[in-house]
């Protein structure tokens, strides 16, 4: 295998891609990236700014801007927007409901993917990196690539749980929308990757999903 190990894993919202992916690069030794959170990060910057989000040129002029950093320990990732902590604010309806709008616009996609190439750089020692477009469009080249699925209902009943019992039909319907606009916007849609391993972890727990990735990186090396 081409050295460092990278490991990108794609699929849809609440398919359990961040405890997953955490969870092997802990396995691994690897570090992690959860690219989705520095998605949120620049919507939670450009919210702040009160850019208009239905504008995508003032999205893309204001996003020059924003200075995103993030930590790359699976045990305690961080996500810094402008100098601040924003773990907490990125995951908030405004933001969540928010954030397919800015992920849309291709110059910030090209800003964040000229990040995370680095951060990828920076890990030498290997990474587990999680998104949208990480096999297609990231890192291409990546040794191992996961498209980790799920159904509908079981993925809208996993995101109403974190979110404290909401309501799963409510949730299930919220999916599918960002699901829609992730999927078929113009500019790096969710796409399962060429030589990406599908992995459905609807009937699985947390730890098979884990072992199931472990395995098919182990058969890679
Ligand atoms: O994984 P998440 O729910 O935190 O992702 C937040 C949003 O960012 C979601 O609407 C999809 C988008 N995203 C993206 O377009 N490309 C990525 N590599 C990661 C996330």
């Amino acid at each position: 295998m081409t050295s460092p190990l990278v490991v990108a894993i794609d699929g849809p919202s609440g398919s359990g891609k961040s405890s997953t992916s955490r969870g092997v690069a802990d396995r691994l030794g690897l570090a992690y990236l959860d690219t989705g959170a520095m998605y949120r990060a620049m919507t939670w910057a450009l919210l702040q700014r009160g850019v208009d989000l239905d504008d995508p040129a003032a999205v893309a002029s204001a996003a020059d801007a924003v200075r995103l950093e993030s930590g790359t320990d699976p045990l305690a990732p961080t996500i810094h927007a402008d100098g601040t902590d924003v773990a907490e604010p990125i995951r908030t309806d405004e933001v969540t409901g928010a954030v397919s709008l800015v992920a849309a616009v291709p110059h910030v996609r090209e800003l964040l993917v000229d990040l995370q190439r680095r951060a990828i750089g920076e890990a030498p020692g290997g990474i587990v990196v999680e998104g949208r477009d990480i096999g297609s469009v990231v890192v291409p080249d990546a040794p191992v690539k996961i498209y980790l699925v799920a159904d509908p209902a079981a993925r809208a009943a996993r995101r109403a749980a974190e979110n404290g019992g909401a309501d799963a039909a409510a949730t299930e319907a919220a999916l599918a929308v960002r699901d829609q606009i992730d999927s078929t916007r113009a500019a790096s849609p969710l796409v399962q990757a060429h030589g990406a391993v599908v992995v459905d972890g609807t009937h699985l727990t947390l730890d098979e999903v884990i072992d199931t990735i472990v395995g098919i990186v182990d058969a890679a090396s």
